[in-house]
Formats: structure tokens, C-alpha cells, sequence
């Protein structure tokens, strides 16, 4: 991640309990009030180990006369994430010397991808409240802990070591967390979407992991050694945490073949991949078990760590352009999913006015299932059972074969969804078509060849309302 270097100030707010404070700039926010904003801000830079050390002593007794931190040294390495926890989240941690200590600005990309996933997947506002399930939390629980510090989520917390489960359950009560995190233990055998131990009832928005990403404990060994760590410490993680037979590939694949059965039960299915081959080859099952709604993105923290995640989905509400792709190299362009999103139409800024007209007249001209246009924003959002703008729609209709849709909520089955947005520049203003719902990519191709010919013609809003529907 890249951006401008951020200092944290010494004094922030506990996590929107404490009251806003006042300087000279008027009343300080409070993290709730900063919300995503701030959040996404974090660790775009690396932190600044010199200003950590004067806000806690705890971390200074580890810094070097340089204001370097030895990573060679487990207990450096421990206390960083205890600090980075408690500065920037409000979060209290206790950990085992032999079990993983986790990167924190590395676990916090998968759940800033993971919010805008969940939020650019809904009809909802974001920020909506979620069940999640977070396979194999280890003794940090720091996924969950993450999470819950973000937004309104609940999770149900697996693991099948009895240390790490212990420590975890320690930590969710630490944070006073307990209503909202559930710690559970599952067996090697046992499921690893555990819906078995969740009421019917509750909708699950999410799976995620960090699935052990070594096939035997030799290649733990070798790569400690390579490191110079010491072998099983809280760098390294133990081999109860870190191997599986046939390493992160078997782990997640064993994940997506209980998704054949589970499909809807859970809105996205998710996992954090240490190795980009173990992308390639996931989406390729993916796409040989017709799995058409994806996502895949890398998380690159520094100049040396990158991480990649894959999300995959049985429902209809398809992610945001850069959630959904988030890989810009070449090289990557074969495993990326369909685009989301095109740019329809450009015209002048002066005549964006006339634009916005003829696109909400124009779809008010349609048969539709919904249509909202938000006049200040630009943007409109429609749903369409079927394709009402093309020819064989009009066919029917002119047969007295087609049912009138009137305005509907979302729980009607549509097959596609989709917004219309006016971006207003200096020089231009783009009207972009974003692919909200639906499995049929040639649906979406065919609705925006209907609207770039409708409004590149620029009509006036009464013709454009005439002519349609058209192919
Ligand atoms: C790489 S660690 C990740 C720990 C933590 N989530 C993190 O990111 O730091 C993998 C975790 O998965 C757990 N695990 C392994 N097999 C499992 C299974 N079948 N069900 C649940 N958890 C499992 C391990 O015990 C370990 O805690």
C-alpha cells in the first residue's frame, strides 16, 4: 500500500466511547466518527517506530538507539502487534510465545477488502451488520477482534488447537467482545464451514481464513532457517497452525467443495492465499464448477509483503470493479472475473444537465422492476426481471405477452441489476454503467450498447423516452 505518511497524534479516543475533545480546530472525531476514512489511512506508510515508543512504554524497552525493532526477535515482534493493536484499535491481546503472532497491517487489508466487499455487494448502506465466520482464528482471534472493531459484526471463531482456542477465548473477553465473538472448537474431521453450529435463521454474510499455508513441517523448517528465525516461535507459528496436507490449495479447496452444498447459506466465501499459484489454480476450479461471481485482489504492505485473497459467491450481487479485480499486472489479466463496470457515453460538462434528463426519462421509459434516480448524486439505481430494452421484449409486449412490472422491493427475483452514474469533470462528463446483479455478462454487454445508443444520439429527454426499447 502507498500514501502519504500519517502520524498518530498520541492521545486518540478510545474506539468512540470516550467524548470529543476540542483544539484549536474545533472538536477532535472520535475513530467512530472517522469510520472508514481513518481506517484506510492505517499503515500506508510503515509505522513510525520512534513515535510508538514515546506513547507506550512498553514498546520503547524493544526500540534500539536508532529507533530500529529487531525482527529477528520474537518478543520485538509481539510487542509491535500488541502496540499496533492498542494504538490503532483499542484492542488488547495476550499471546503464547509458540504460536503465531500475526502482522497487523497485513491481516487489516483483508478485512478493509472484506468491508468493501460486503458493502459494494448489497442494496444496503455500508456498513450493514454481519454474521461472519472466521475459520482457524488462531490464539489471536485477530480477525474477529479486527472486525468487530470496524463495524457492527458478529463472528463464530473456528479452531482444532485446544492452546490457540484457549487464548483466543482470553482475548474476546479481554475486549469485552463475548456477545459478539463465539469461540469454537472443531475437529480435523469435522466441516470447516461450520453452518452445523448456527440457527437456520442466521444469514451468514461471510466465510474467512488464513488457511495454514505449508504442505509439511520440513517446509516450515526450511523457510525458518532462511529467515534466520527461531523455528516454532511467534514468528514462525507452529506446525499445528501452519501445515495441512497439501498445504493452502487442499485447505481452501476443501472450503469451496462444502460451498457446492452450502451455496446461498453463506453470501461470500473468502480466503487469504500466501502464494499467487494457489490463485491461478482455485479460480480454475472455480470457473470449471461455473462459478461465474469472483473476486480476486493482492495486498502488497511495504516493498516486501504480498498476499493475495480470493472471494467467490452463489448469489447475484456482484463486487466493485477494484474489489472484484484487484490485480492490475498483465500477467493477471486471465484470471481476473468479468468487468463490472463501462464507460457509456462522454460528452461536454455543459451539457451533463440534458444527460441526466434523458438517462432518467429513458429509463422511466422502460418496463422495469425498479428505477430510482438520485437527482443530487447523479446516479440511478434499476432492476430489470428480464431484458425489457431489447427487441424481443418489445415483440411480446406488442402481443400482449409480457406482464407490466410495477415498482417492486428487492426481495423480487431479478435477473439483472445495475446503477447509472453522471461523473461531471473538467473537460468531460461520463456517463459509466456499473453491473450491480445478475450471473449474465451478455445481459450487461447488451444493456450498455442499448444505452449508448440511445443517449450518444443525445435526443432530447422526450425522444429519448419515444424510441426506447430497443436490442
Ligand atoms: C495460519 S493460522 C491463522 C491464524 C490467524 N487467523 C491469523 O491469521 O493469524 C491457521 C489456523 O487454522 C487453524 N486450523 C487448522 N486446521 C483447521 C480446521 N480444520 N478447522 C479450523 N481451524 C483449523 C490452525 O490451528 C491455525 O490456528
Amino acid at each position: 500500500m502507498t500514501g502519504s505518511k500519517r502520524k498518530m497524534s498520541g492521545d486518540e479516543p478510545q474506539l468512540g466511547e470516550a467524548p470529543a475533545k476540542h483544539s484549536a480546530d474545533g472538536p477532535q472525531k472520535t475513530r467512530r466518527e472517522k469510520g472508514d476514512a481513518y481506517y484506510r489511512e492505517l499503515f500506508q506508510t510503515e509505522p513510525d517506530f520512534r513515535d510508538l515508543a514515546r506513547r507506550r512504554p512498553d514498546f520503547a524497552a524493544f526500540i534500539k538507539a536508532k529507533g530500529q525493532l529487531d525482527f529477528t526477535d520474537p518478543a520485538a515482534v509481539m510487542q509491535l502487534t500488541k502496540t499496533l493493536l492498542d494504538v490503532n484499535f483499542d484492542l488488547r491481546i495476550e499471546l503464547p510465545a509458540d504460536r503465531l503472532c500475526p502482522p497487523v497491517p497485513n491481516r487489516h487489508n483483508y478485512i478493509l477488502w472484506l468491508k468493501d466487499l460486503m458493502d459494494t455487494t448489497s442494496y444496503d448502506q455500508p456498513g450493514r451488520g454481519l454474521c461472519g465466520i472466521d475459520i482457524g482464528t488462531g490464539a489471536s482471534c485477530i480477525y474477529s477482534l479486527l472486525g468487530c472493531a470496524q463495524r457492527p459484526w458478529s463472528f463464530i471463531s473456528t479452531d482444532i488447537d485446544e492452546k490457540s482456542l484457549s487464548y483466543a477465548a482470553k482475548n474476546v473477553k479481554l475486549n469485552h467482545l463475548e456477545s459478539r465473538i463465539t469461540v469454537v472448537a472443531r475437529k480435523k474431521t469435522d466441516p470447516l464451514v461450520c453452518v452445523d453450529v448456527i440457527a437456520d435463521s442466521t444469514q451468514v454474510g461471510f466465510v474467512m481464513t488464513n488457511p495454514p499455508f505449508y504442505e509439511s513441517e520440513e517446509e516450515l523448517w526450511t523457510l525458518a532457517k532462511k529467515k534466520s528465525r527461531p523455528p516454532y516461535s511467534a514468528c514462525t507459528g507452529a506446525p499445528v497452525e501452519m501445515v495441512c496436507e497439501g498445504g493452502e490449495v487442499a485447505f481452501v479447496g476443501r472450503i469451496l467443495t462444502e460451498s457446492l452444498q452450502l451455496r446461498d447459506r453463506v453470501q461470500w466465501y473468502t480466503s487469504m492465499l500466501g502464494k499467487v499459484s494457489s490463485l491461478e489454480v482455485l479460480v480454475e476450479r472455480l470457473r470449471k464448477e461455473g462459478i461465474d461471481n469472483y473476486a480476486v485482489t493482492e495486498f502488497i504492505q511495504g516493498n516486501k509483503t504480498r498476499r493475495w485473497a480470493i472471494a467467490w459467491s452463489f448469489a447475484p450481487m456482484r463486487p466493485a470493479e477494484h474489489v472484484a479485480r484487484g490485480m492490475q499486472a498483465v500477467p493477471w489479466r486471465k484470471i481476473l472475473p468479468q468487468t463490472v463496470e463501462m464507460d457509456v457515453v462522454t460528452s461536454k460538462p455543459g451539457e451533463a444537465g440534458m444527460l441526466a434528463t434523458n438517462i432518467d426519462s429513458l429509463m422511466q421509459s422502460l418496463d422495469l422492476a425498479s428505477w430510482t434516480w438520485d437527482k443530487p448524486r447523479l446516479q440511478g439505481i434499476g432492476r430489470a426481471r428480464e431484458k425489457v430494452w431489447g427487441r424481443a421484449w418489445r415483440r411480446r409486449k406488442q402481443r400482449g405477452e409480457t406482464i407490466i412490472q410495477g415498482a417492486c422491493g428487492v426481495s423480487v427475483t431479478c435477473t439483472f441489476g445495475f446503477s447509472i452514474t453522471l461523473r461531471i469533470g473538467l473537460a468531460e462528463a461520463v456517463v459509466v454503467c456499473r453491473w450491480l446483479e445478475g450471473h449474465d455478462f451478455p445481459t450487461f454487454e447488451s444493456f450498455n450498447g442499448f444505452l449508448k445508443s440511445r443517449l450518444a444520439a443525445k435526443p432530447t429527454s422526450q425522444a429519448a423516452a419515444k424510441e426506447a426499447p430497443e436490442s
